[in-house]
């Protein structure tokens, strides 16, 4: 996978007076007299981020050539509200390290991780409730539930070898994809679009962060950690059975069988068994599979914006698109 930040910075620099703005909604939204609600979610938030969803928020209302002000609060909604799935994501995936830096679970711990998560969440829905418009509340409350809900379908499938492809699809559409459908069509609909164009714009972001939730699953096994800031192996040591699992399983003769099921079956792992894993993996060639996957909804996406005319924006859209898919953070 080739080195792509700097595209991603250049995405940055374009949107950079809008995302500064946003960047002073979330800190006045994150003064508090509470010290612990404070410096946990002054850690988190400063930590940084690729803050991928705003930048979708504000493209797809720029996109339309929307004039006004409220994709500045809205940028903030989704970006408190992807916080504080993470906040709680790591509690649950038991990760120590995230932006670069220790979690708030390792740094304080899962009590205190939680409720501030539901702090941000609150932050999140009162700026919501500000905005005032009933459609956009509906998007994304609709979005928080279902990501609510594919983080529970996940961790019940933990240790599951025989979780099929259609039910990773629907576990990573819902607990990623939703977030980053409801930011396109977010954007979309205060430009006051048609509802056709609405929902292509809500379909490119579903089939964008599928492929990047896909990336994301490879990232968990051959990332370099010091440029994705997060543990590389957590997903395998949890035993969460995503794409590269379920292809190599499925490749694997009797004796690499029996290694997933005493590995992420039963949970009874050993020293170098991460690297055997990445032998079988390679052996079959299961990343190049996983990341024709990843291209194939990236191509869907494309599909989906190919209704709005060209322009600089949405070639940047597509720049977005094809960092997901050829990132390494
Ligand atoms: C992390 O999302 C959670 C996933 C959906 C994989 P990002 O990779 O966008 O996280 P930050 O905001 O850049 O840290
Ligand atoms: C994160 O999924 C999705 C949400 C936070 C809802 P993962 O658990 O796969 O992502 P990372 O690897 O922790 O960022
Ligand atoms: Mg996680
Ligand atoms: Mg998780």
């Amino acid at each position: 996978m080739s080195i792509n930040t700097k595209s991603l910075d250049s995405i940055k620099s374009l949107a950079a007076n809008d995302l500064n703005s946003m960047d002073e909604v979330i800190k006045e939204r994150l003064f508090t007299k509470t010290d612990l609600i404070k410096a946990i979610a002054n850690h988190i938030i400063t930590s940084g981020g690729k803050r991928l969803r705003p930048i979708l928020v504000i493209l797809s209302c720029k996109l339309f050539n929307y004039q006004g002000q409220r994709h500045i609060n809205l940028a903030a909604v989704v970006e408190f509200i992807h916080t504080a799935t993470l906040l709680h994501d790591d509690v649950v995936d038991h990760s120590y390290l995230r932006r670069g830096y220790p979690t708030a679970n390792k740094n304080w711990d899962n009590k205190s991780s939680i409720l501030v998560g539901d702090f941000l969440f609150s932050q999140a829905f009162m700026l919501i409730a500000e905005d005032g418009d009933l459609n956009i509340l509906e998007i994304l409350s609709k979005a928080s539930a279902i990501i609510a809900e594919g983080e529970v379908k996940q961790l019940s499938s933990i240790s599951n070898l025989h979780i099929t492809l259609q039910e990773y699809l629907e576990i990573i559409t819902a607990k990623t994809a939703q977030l980053f459908a409801a930011s396109c069509q977010t954007g979309a609909i205060i430009a006051d679009v048609n509802q056709e164009i609405a929902l292509s714009m809500h379909e490119f972001g579903l089939n964008l962060g599928i492929a990047f939730q896909i990336i994301d699953d490879i990232l968990d096994y051959q990332a370099d950690q010091m440029v994705i800031g997060k543990n590389i192996g957590d997903d395998f040591k949890e035993g969460k059975v995503t794409l590269p699992i379920i292809l190599a399983y499925d490749a694997s003769n009797q004796e690499e069988k029996e290694f997933w099921v005493r590995t992420i079956n039963k949970l009874d792992q050993q020293n170098g068994d991460f690297s055997h894993a990445l032998e079988i993996i390679n052996k079959y060639n299961i990343m190049e599979e996983c990341l024709a996957m990843a291209n194939h909804f990236a191509s869907k996406a494309k599909d989906n914006i190919a209704i709005v005319s060209e322009s600089d924006i949405k070639n940047l859209l597509i720049d977005i698109l094809n960092f997901s898919v050829d990132r390494n953070l």
